[in-house]
């Protein structure tokens, strides 16, 4: 695409920030990044990504000369008049957002009227109007600000940044959130144009309800096993109604990441301090929860007692294509199986040195075909591609025992049970 297009700022260099940064400069913009941390920013300037994200480290390269580093706002402020703030909003102890970040953001950036916040953050409903009201207090009320809230999902985020489902953008009239439907036209995107809670509203609900779809299901699941009943062909069966739709209605080992599990956490939260019980939410969180847990008590009712046994499991990060750990239903899974007194190991193509950090007695297997070798039981906890190309009769002539769970309803039944394995999905009759 032409590379006249305008500059623009991108404030924090996570998932958000950089698939932000490196898809505007695929469409032409100069782009300037700023982060705190000079470590990113020294990795960044030698061509190097910290995290991983199919496709952006190429994408990164081949948009080098547009892409700009720095821990200074100086650069960014002289070239660009958008600046998109993407830094993170991690859940307090009490599961609020914390917006500490945000906030260092608005003290850092210039009184201008020659200047646009755009936050792309996801902070509760209502922060705007806050953020506003600070930004007067401190002489920075000609600052403009608008609420354009990111939809990405991790593992197919450059996809998602070029080929959006919409773009949602919150303003008080003027001209800065014109400028910001004019920075996406390219993108040919449905565009929202809404007032600036609306938009904040938008993405803590279209999170919320995208787990209420999963917990559903993982509800339905359940009750398909108690009824012999398979809730794959219960799920296509329901997903061919328009009003439900065949996505987000996959049942396995409970929904992860961050996004969900503090978004959900944030809007309940959100209510409840303006006074409102968000009763549908409580058990949305509850009912992750458990299905956390239930491969634990699967596993019990064929090898009681665990204590002793060995236990494989196939994929750590919370969901394919993602080194993220974050809310990763292996966390709780590897944690309940220890205190049970189970041998845990564990393989993930990726993600073993995320997994480290948070768990660093995990044991880490070198391949899919290592962590399968003396196991009592396997457990498919993220549905990666190698995965769903092992061969089960080499994994069952590998094993101790004959168990396979398969957390995210991904492998064949038929195929492993011809190996001699035992085949017990979630849900499936
Ligand atoms: C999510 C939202 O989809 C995205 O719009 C938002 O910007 C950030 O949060 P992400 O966290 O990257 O994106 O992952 P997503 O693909 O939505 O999956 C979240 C979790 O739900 C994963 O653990 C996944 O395995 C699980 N999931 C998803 C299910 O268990 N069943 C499903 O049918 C779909």
């Amino acid at each position: 695409m032409n590379g006249t297009r305008k500059p623009i700022g991108v404030i924090g260099t996570g998932y958000v920030g950089l698939v932000t940064a490196v898809g505007f400069a695929e469409i032409g913009c100069e782009v300037y990044c700023v982060d705190i941390d000079p470590a990113k920013i020294a990795m960044l300037e030698r061509g190097e990504v910290p995290i991983y994200e199919p496709g952006l480290e190429e994408m990164i390269a081949a948009n080098s000369s547009r892409l700009h580093f720095s821990t200074s706002l100086d650069d960014m402020v002289a070239h660009a008049r958008l600046l998109f703030v993407c830094v993170g909003t991690p859940p307090t102890h009490a599961g609020d957002a914390d917006l500490s970040a945000v906030y260092a953001v608005v003290d850092a950036v210039p009184a201008s009227a020659d200047h646009v916040l755009v936050m792309k953050s996801t902070v509760p409903c209502g922060t705007g109007r806050t953020l506003k009201r600070v930004l007067a207090e401190q002489g920075k009320g000609s600052l403009a600000y608008v609420s354009c809230p990111e939809f990405l999902k991790e593992g197919s985020a450059i996809d998602d940044f070029l080929h959006p489902d919409r773009v949602v953008i919150g303003d008080e009239g003027g001209v800065a959130g014109d400028e910001v439907e004019a920075l996406y036209a390219p993108l040919r995107a449905p565009i929202v144009r809404t007032d600036i809670a609306s938009a904040e509203m938008i993405k803590l609900a279209a999170n919320a309800f995208l787990a209420t779809k999963i917990s559903f299901i993982n509800e339905i699941a359940n009750v398909c096993e108690e009824l012999d009943a398979n809730v794959i062909d219960v799920a296509e069966g329901i997903g061919l109604d328009h009003r439900i739709g065949p996505k987000f209605l996959q049942a396995g080992v409970g929904y992860g990441g961050s996004c969900f599990t503090k978004d959900v956490s944030a809007l309940k939260l959100l209510a409840a301090n303006s006074g409102y019980h968000f009763q549908l939410l409580s058990s949305v969180i509850e009912v992750n929860e458990l299905q956390k847990r239930r491969v634990v008590a699967k596993l019990q009712r064929h090898l009681d007692p665990l204590a002793g046994k060995r236990i494989a499991l196939l994929g750590l990060a919370f969901k394919p294509n993602t080194d993220d750990m974050r809310g990763a239903s292996s966390l709780v899974l590897a944690s309940r199986l220890e205190a049970e007194g189970a041998l845990v190991r564990t393989y993930d193509p990726i993600a073993e040195t995320e997994a480290l950090k948070v768990m660093p007695k995990l044991d880490c297997a070198d391949s899919a075909q290592d962590v399968v070798v003396d196991a009592d039981a396997v457990v498919l906890v993220t549905e990666w591609p190698e995965f769903l190309e092992l061969d089960w009769s080499t994994v069952a002539g590998a094993m101790r025992g004959k168990l396979v769970i398969d957390g995210r309803n991904a492998l064949d039944p038929e195929i492993i049970r011809a190996a001699g394995l035992v085949y017990e999905g979630i849900g499936r009759a």
